[in-house]
Formats: C-alpha cells, structure tokens, sequence
C-alpha cells in the first residue's frame, strides 16, 4: 500500500509535470497569450486585439496578459502560422484568405468573387452551419477557430484607371496567398502574385506590382492610395478574419480562466464586428479627401460586365473548396 508521503509526492511531481507541459495550470505565474497581426492598430482587427486584451485582462483580474503585436512585427503572414503551432505566439487573426497553405485552402470560399452582397451575407455564412463547418477543420491542425472578425469589402487599386475588366489585362496584381484570388485575377487577364501584406506598399511604390484589391481600411492605414492613382469601388470581394488560437495551449488553461476568455472574445466580436463598416467608411472619406487616388464608382453596365467575367470562377475552383460547400453557401445566401 503506498503510504501517505508518497501519495503526497506523486501528487507533487503529476502537478509538476502538467505546469510545465502547460504553464497556464501553473497558479502563481499570469498567463501570457502574445496575440500577432500584420494590420495597423487603428483598423477592425487591431482594434478588435485590443478590445480582447481590454476584456482578457480586466476578466481573468490579472491571471492572464494579453500582448499584442500589430504590423507584422513579429511575424509576416505565412510565419505567424507556423509560430501559432509551434507555439511561439498563442493567438492570430488571420484574414480567411490564408489557410490554405494550413491545408483548410476550404476557407477560400470567401474569396470567390461577387459571392455576398453585403455584410447581412456574411453573417448568413459565418453564423450558419457552413461558418462553424470551417472552424471545425482546424482542430486537426492543433489549432482552434474562436470566431470571425470582420473587416469588408474590397476596392481594386492600380496606376491606371480599371474600371472595366479590359482595363486588367498585363497588370501585375498583388494577391493573398489563396488560389482563387489567383483565379480571380486570372479570369481579368491580370498576372497575380502573392506577397506577404507587409512588402504590399513598397511592392507598389517601386513598381514590383502594379495594383492590389483591399478592404479600405488596409488601404489606407498602409498608406496604399499615396501610392495608387486609381481605385475603383467594385465591392467584389470580401476580407475578414477567424481568430484562431493554439489548441494544446487553449485547452491547458484551467476551466474558468478559459471560460473568462471566452466571454472576452465574444464581447470582442460582437465589438469588433460593430465597428468594421463604419471603420471602412471613414478610412474612404480620408482618402477621397486626401484626393491621392482617383475613385471610381461601378455603373450598372459595368457592374454586369464585372459579374459575367467573374463568376465563372465559382465553377472553376468548385474541387478546390468541395462542390457541397458551395452548394451550401448558395442555399444559405438564397442563391438559385
Ligand atoms: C492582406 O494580406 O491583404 C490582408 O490579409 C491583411 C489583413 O490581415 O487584413
């Protein structure tokens, strides 16, 4: 029979073990959660990290620390994902078009162009069956989707007025790492190429590309209409975010930190996705004010042209994503 002591010892050494596995069982020391970005702070998603520190902080009185790295100053996009499973940094929020290389490349949905109208869209796919679907995969990655975080709709922006889709052919366009962004700016006759969003402004200030498609925020706060003499509002496209964190990570925090975090990260959500529209429209106004780049609105007539060239992509990259995924994306949006 063991005797009282060395029952007392192996208590001490399993608790050992696990604190050091996972130092946030650990009870004296507070939990450092380093939260990584590459957009600037005044943006949805670098207000939406602080809002999440705000909360975290305030919640778990001091137990956990939340540190946040705007500007790819940690890590550019493709790293911060690696560094998220192998643990280096805790939390990410990176934009929907950059799981493939995760191997979930079904987060792509979002980027098939003209495929939601408006942010009532959105919700209609990240609050459904579809939005939980995809958060769902990343467990097999160690990772865990924690919500969705919006940010908008894009702009195209260029050196040259491209106003019909005629207007792309031969211009080299800065794309996220996501195939069908590149099948988008195939189907415009355009050359993509992928970059890490950090070298985007200098890529286009030395002619390395020679335009990009952004929410208007990105544009903006990255300065990239000081650099674009044209820009039209085709809204084809959306860019947002699944806040993801390290699962083994996640699922060491003792129950009610874990659970103070997540009340966090829901308030920060619904914050975060309060405020993405009405940050897109100003950072708009500040351009337009500035009077840098030329902005150009869609008439109807070209709108249609924008469509015709553009949807066909949904049938091209249909085995990329999975044809039922899509299908269940049109049911959902009341697509026929
Ligand atoms: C981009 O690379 O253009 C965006 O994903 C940046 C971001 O995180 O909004």
């Amino acid at each position: 029979m063991l005797t009282r002591r060395t029952l007392v010892r192996l208590a001490g050494a399993a608790a050992l073990t696990l604190t050091t596995a996972f130092p946030a069982l650990a009870n004296d020391k507070p939990v450092t959660i380093k939260f990584s970005h590459v957009v600037a702070p005044d943006t949805p998603k670098g207000k939406g990290a602080l809002k999440f520190k705000e909360l975290a902080e305030k919640y778990t009185d001091g137990a956990v620390v939340v540190e946040v790295y705007p500007n790819s100053q940690l890590y550019k996009d493709k790293e911060e994902l690696e560094a998220l499973q192998l643990g280096a940094v805790q939390m990410l929020a990176p934009s929907l078009a950059k799981f493939g290389p995760l191997g979930v490349q079904q987060f792509e949905l979002f980027d098939l162009p003209f495929l939601m109208a408006n942010y009532d869209d959105l919700r209609k796919i990240t609050d459904g069956e579809v939005g939980k679907g995809l958060l769902a995969r990343l467990e097999d990655k160690g990772i865990k989707g924690l919500g969705y975080w919006d940010n908008g709709f894009k702009v195209m922006s260029a050196n040259t007025p491209i106003q019909t889709p005629d207007d792309f052919l031969g211009l080299k366009m800065r794309i996220q790492s996501s195939k069908i962004l590149e099948a988008q700016m195939q189907a415009l006759n355009a050359v993509p190429q992928v970059m890490a969003f950090s070298e985007v402004y200098q890529a286009l200030q030395t002619g390395v590309v020679d335009g990009t498609e952004n929410p208007p925020s990105n544009m903006f706060t990255q300065k990239m209409h000081e650099v674009q003499k044209h820009a039209t509002l085709s809204n084809h496209g959306y860019l947002g975010y699944a806040v993801i964190v390290n699962k083994a990570f996640w699922d060491g925090l003792k129950p009610d930190v874990r659970e103070k975090l997540e009340q966090a990260m829901e308030e920060a959500t619904v914050y975060a996705n309060s405020i993405a529209k009405e940050e897109n429209e100003w950072a708009m106004e500040q351009m337009k004010a500035s009077g840098k780049t030329k902005f150009h609105e869609l008439t109807d007539e070209e709108r249609k042209e924008w469509i015709e060239t553009l949807r066909p992509v949904h049938a091209q990259v249909a085995n990329r994503i999975g044809p039922e995924l899509i299908k269940q994306s049109y049911e959902a949006l009341g697509i026929q």
